[in-house]
């Protein structure tokens, strides 16, 4: 283990406390977390908070005919919440509507809802038009990814299955590939705090994407500093994976077996969290965290701000990335996501408000 610290200090990253104990790695540990940066604010006219959201809207789905699926109430280690013994609740916005409001769905008996603690989420239109949500949940600090159909009629989700795997172990996001299998990223190896920690702490790279079917499970991409969000693009050929600690977008070509092989990676100055894909456009759209020093380290006075980048043409030689939205925290903290639908923004946060915007 010391043999690995001092081979990997250079990388080192991690929290302020373990930065302090680490002095010569001092630099790079703050510039992982990119704790130096400001961001200058860049305002959109028509912004209004949504009523209801309070607690985090940690992911957003948006189907093609505008029905936006909103994961909330994320509990985890290290990250602050505004209602920790609350459980997670899926909200439902139709964006189709003037003034959209957000719903919870009704989550199906026979579901333990107490423990409920959603992630990460994706979904999938099936052939008989059945759209099923994936939710990466951690109850009980662990991971599983949660698989429920929408019954629209009724508001609510019917709970179809929990799926657990031994490399499903530290889930973060999921891209859904079919109604039962997905790409997942583990955002460390290890999936106890302290053993978190330590990994982050010392930069280990060892955070990686699994594929999962009921046929078979394996990984299909590894070596990351936190593999976060991923998404896929328009014509399905494509997996994008952000780095959070990495500050970059992995663009990966997908396979007829599923396994993934690196294109490109595009390098930003923000830690980058959720992808959201325009199914029109092919645009990434991106929840950034410009600071990940306030965001660890949640301070009232000092407040983690927002930043949501969009990037045009990424398999281009030339993308282009545009700061669309940034925040110094007064009116949203800690943006995880932004999702678009027809000139309308939705931008997610960890564990505060959500933004609704018409562009
Ligand atoms: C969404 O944002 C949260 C906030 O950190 C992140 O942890 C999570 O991995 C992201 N989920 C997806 C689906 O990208
Ligand atoms: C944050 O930004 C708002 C408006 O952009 C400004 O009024 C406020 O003073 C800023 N707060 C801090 C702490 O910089």
């Amino acid at each position: 283990m010391w043999q690995t610290i001092k081979l990997k200090t250079r990388k080192v990253t991690c929290f302020q406390t373990g930065c302090v104990l680490f002095n010569p790695a001092l630099s790079s540990c703050r510039s992982r977390l990119n704790a130096s940066r400001e961001v200058a604010p860049v305002s959109l006219p028509n912004c209004r908070l949504i009523k209801g959201i309070e607690t985090g809207s940690e992911d957003i789905d948006i189907l093609p005919n505008g029905l936006a699926f909103i994961s909330s109430g994320l509990k985890y280690p290290g990250i602050k919440s505004f209602a920790p013994d609350k459980p997670g609740e899926i909200f439902l916005m139709d964006l189709n509507e003037d003034n959209p409001r957000a719903v919870e769905l009704r989550i199906s008996r026979g579901f333990d809802l107490a423990s409920f603690n959603p992630h990460g989420i994706s979904t999938y239109i099936d052939r008989d038009d059945t759209v099923y949500l994936f939710v990466v949940n951690h109850p009980h600090q662990k991971s599983t990814v949660e698989l429920f159909k929408f019954v629209e009629d009724d508001n609510s989700l019917v709970h179809l299955k929990t799926i657990r795997h031994d490399l499903l172990t530290s889930v973060n996001d999921v891209v859904a590939m079919g109604p039962d299998s997905f790409y997942a990223t583990n955002d460390h190896y290890f999936s106890d705090f302290l053993l978190m920690f330590l990994e982050m702490f010392l930069g280990l790279t060892w955070s990686n994407v699994v594929y999962y079917s009921p046929k078979e499970v394996k990984e299909v991409a590894s070596g990351f500093y936190s593999a976060n969000g991923i998404n896929i693009s328009p014509d399905r050929k494509y997996i994008y994976i952000a780095d959070v600690l990495d500050h970059n977008v992995y663009v990966m070509e997908k396979h007829a077996n599923w396994s993934l092989t690196h294109v490109k990676t595009l390098q930003l100055d923000t830690l980058v969290d959720n992808l959201s894909v325009d199914p029109h456009t092919g645009d990434i759209w991106i929840g950034c965290h410009p600071n990940g020093m306030k965001l660890f380290y949640y301070d009232p006075e000092n407040l983690p701000a927002s930043e949501v980048l969009r990037i045009q043409n990424i398999l281009s030689e030339q993308p282009v990335v545009t700061r669309v939205y940034s925040d110094n925290g007064s009116v949203l903290q800690g943006s995880s996501v932004a999702s678009i639908y027809q000139g309308k923004l939705l931008i997610g946060t960890v564990f505060h408000r959500a933004l609704y915007c018409h562009l």
